[in-house]
């Protein structure tokens, strides 16, 4: 079978299509023939060697596969061969086949296709964590970040079909902020602007945003604190935009009621694995119903994996990236 790996970090150009053995699943995983592989920001990241997932050489890419499954191991229990399904964060993926833990797998209704199947492994669960995280109320102002990713067009939508009321979307680019506001964002407001906050205050007045939903950092991290209500909450889930350090929060700026949490899935899945499972059977009917929209921005074969990196390297991608074998 072909996968793509990379034996040295770098550009998007050290990804190489290479033979490989089809991987025998351990106990508990299923082997999957891949259907489609959702492309994640994070494989960009350890791809290019990151210091806070730092990741062994020589690595094929992780990420979300949609796929069928073709054998399961002893203590498979949600899963038969013949089912598809979409998995989460597989070590793996960018491959003919796969292997991924089973426990979290669950057969996918035939009517949803590739690409809000792939949604469905992580994109929409995270989206829908973080909202949880963030404790939105109806009718509380959220501003999300990078609004046009992966995760991103998914938590605008969510956050009005949880009730929000003002949802502020930010994006780089005018084709982003006007997907964004297709999508159901009330204000858009390009954080690229350095005059960005004052677009959000003249949008939502002097209090403030009651969530912001923060997977950028770097500079937008302090001016999003600042725009917080009293008792709003900045959820802090990803540094895309972030050069080095990661940001400091100076504890005096919470004097104004602010709180400041961190989320990542997989400690969501671990710690409230009955909440995160009341949101992907949630979600999956959101999809079904045509009430929560998945957008694919290019679909394109494994050995383009290059190109698929690029394109979010780019920042060009209005939803999902994926490649198919
Ligand atoms: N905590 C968790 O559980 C969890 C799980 C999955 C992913 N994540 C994180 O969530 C974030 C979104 O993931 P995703 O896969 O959906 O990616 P994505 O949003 O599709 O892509 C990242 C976006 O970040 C923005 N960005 C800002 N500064 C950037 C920079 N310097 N370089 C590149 N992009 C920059 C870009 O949007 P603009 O062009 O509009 O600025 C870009 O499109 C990532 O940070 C990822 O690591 C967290």
């Amino acid at each position: 079978m072909r996968v793509v790996r990379y034996h040295e970090h770098g550009g998007p150009d050290v990804l190489r299509i290479e033979e490989a053995d089809v991987p025998t699943p351990g106990d508990g995983q299923v082997l999957l023939r891949t259907e489609a592989i959702g492309v994640n920001f994070i494989a960009t990241e350890l791809r290019r060697g990151s210091e806070f997932f730092p990741n062994r050489l020589p690595a094929i890419p992780l990420g979300d596969v949609v796929g069928t499954v073709e054998a399961v191991t002893s203590g498979v229990t949600t899963v038969s061969v013949g089912d598809r399904v979409a998995a989460w964060g597989v070590k793996e993926a960018y491959a003919d086949y796969v292997v991924a833990d089973s426990a979290w797998l669950r057969p996918l209704p035939a009517s949803i296709d590739a690409g809000a199947a792939s949604a469905l492994a992580s994109p929409a669960q995270v989206a829908y964590n973080i909202l949880r995280v963030g404790r939105l109320s109806p009718g509380e102002t959220v501003m999300v970040h990078a609004a046009a990713g992966s995760i991103g067009h998914l938590a605008v939508q969510l956050a009005k079909l949880e009730g929000a009321g003002t949802v502020i979307a930010t994006a780089g680019s005018p084709a982003k902020l006007e997907f964004a506001r297709s999508l159901g964002a009330d204000v858009v407001v390009d954080y690229r602007e350095p005059t960005w906050p004052d677009a959000v205050r003249a949008a939502v007045g002097d209090r403030g945003v009651d969530v912001v939903l923060d997977s950028v950092e770097g500079t937008v991290f302090q001016p999003s604190l600042e725009l917080l209500a009293p008792f709003g909450r900045l959820v802090y889930y990803g540094f895309a935009g972030a050069s080095g350090e990661t940001a400091r929060a100076s504890m005096v700026d919470l004097f104004g009621i602010k709180y400041v949490v961190g989320t990542s899935f997989d400690q969501w899945v671990t710690h409230r694995p009955e909440e995160a499972e009341a949101g992907l059977i949630k979600l999956i009917e959101l999809v079904r119903t045509g009430k929560l929209r998945t957008a694919v921005h290019a679909t394109l074969p494994l050995t383009d994996a290059a190109k698929a990196h690029q394109i979010l390297e780019n920042r060009e991608q209005l939803g999902r990236v994926l490649l198919v074998p």
